[in-house]
C-alpha cells in the first residue's frame, strides 16, 4: 500500500477526519445494548442509534454524522473462524445523512476516501449495486469512471439493506469490494463479487435509505431519503496490513497470541485448533 495508514487507530482517525472535513459531526459509539428499543437485543450497525433521525429529519442536532460503532451480530456466528472475515463483535466506520446529502455525495466521498486516503489500487476494486438501481450505476460509471465490467448488479439478498428489526428504514445499497486475489478464492468459474468465498472482500456498504417497512408489510417512501454507510474496520485493517486474515491484524493478533500462550506446548495450531483459537479471539 502506498499510504501510511496501517494500524486500526490510523484507519479510524483518517475516516473520522475525512468526514469531519465534509461537515459531519462525530458521534461516539452507542452502547452495545440499544437504549429504549424493544425491537433489538444488540446494536448491530452504526445506524441503530440514528434510526429515528431518518423518520423525521427535522429539528435534529445535526444532519450529517460520522461514527465508529461497536457492533454485535449473532447472525454470522457460524461463520466466525471458518472464513477470513466474519465476526460477532466488530467496529463499523460509518457516515450518515439524515435528509441531507444522498447518493451522489455518498458514492463520491466513499471513492475519494478509498482512492485518495487509503490509496487502494483501483484495479483491485469492484462495486455492486441493487439490480435495478440505474441511478447508482450512472454515478459509479459516468461520474466516478468505474468501468461497467467492474459494476455488478445483485439482488435483494445482497443489495437491499434493512430494516434492523422487523420494521423501519431500509433501502437499496451499493457495496465496495477488494479483490484479495485468486489464492483466497473458491476457484469456481462463477466466482465474482457477491460470492460467499473470501476472494472478493466486501468492505464498505453504502445504503440509500429511501423506505420505511411498515408492520403491514408495505414500503412507505421516506419524504427525505438519507444515507447510512458501514465500513468494516477489521476488513480494512486486513487490506492495509496485507494480513492473511482479520485474525492477523493488529486488532486480533494480540488476542490470538494470548490464547496461544495458554495452550500446551506442541499443540498443532492448524485445523480445529486454529478454528477454536480464532473463535475465542472473536468472542473475547
Ligand atoms: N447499515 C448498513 C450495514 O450494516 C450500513 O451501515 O451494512
Amino acid at each position: 500500500m502506498n499510504s501510511n495508514i496501517r494500524t486500526a487507530h490510523d484507519i479510524r482517525k483518517s475516516y473520522v477526519d475525512f468526514f469531519l472535513a465534509r461537515g459531519h459531526t462525530e458521534v461516539p459509539s452507542a452502547p452495545l445494548v440499544p437504549k429504549g428499543d424493544a425491537t433489538l437485543l444488540f446494536t448491530s450497525a452504526g445506524m441503530v442509534q440514528f434510526k429515528d433521525y431518518y423518520l423525521s429529519p427535522e429539528n435534529l442536532p445535526y444532519t450529517r454524522a460520522v461514527s465508529v460503532q461497536k457492533c454485535l451480530r449473532a447472525g454470522d456466528l457460524e461463520s466466525v473462524g471458518k472464513t477470513l472475515r466474519h465476526h460477532t463483535f466488530f467496529e463499523m466506520l460509518g457516515n450518515f445523512s439524515f435528509g441531507d446529502y444522498f447518493k451522489h455525495e455518498a458514492v463520491e466521498w466513499a471513492w475519494e476516501y478509498v482512492i485518495d486516503v487509503l490509496q487502494l489500487p483501483p484495479e483491485r476494486l469492484y462495486v455492486s449495486i441493487f439490480e435495478d438501481d440505474d441511478e447508482a450505476f450512472g454515478i459509479w460509471n459516468e461520474k466516478i469512471g468505474v468501468p461497467a465490467e467492474r459494476i455488478v448488479r445483485l439482488g435483494r439478498k445482497d443489495n437491499f439493506w434493512g430494516p434492523v428489526g422487523k420494521t423501519g428504514v431500509c433501502g437499496p445499497c451499493s457495496e465496495i469490494y477488494y479483490d484479495a486475489g485468486e489464492t483466497k478464492g473458491c476457484g469456481s468459474s462463477g466466482c465474482a463479487p457477491g460470492c460467499d468465498c473470501d476472494r472478493y472482500l466486501e468492505f464498505w456498504n453504502l445504503v440509500f435509505p429511501q423506505f420505511v417497512l411498515e408492520e403491514d408489510g408495505t414500503y412507505r417512501p421516506l419524504e427525505k431519503p438519507g444515507i447510512d454507510t458501514g465500513a468494516g474496520l477489521e476488513r480494512i485493517a486486513m487490506i492495509m496490513q496485507g494480513a492473511e486474515d482479520n485474525f492477523h491484524t493488529d486488532i486480533f493478533q494480540p488476542l490470538v497470541d494470548a490464547v496461544v500462550g495458554l495452550l500446551p506446548g506442541g499443540t498443532d495450531m492448524t485445523g480445529e485448533a486454529k478454528l477454536g483459537i480464532n473463535m475465542i479471539a472473536d468472542h473475547a
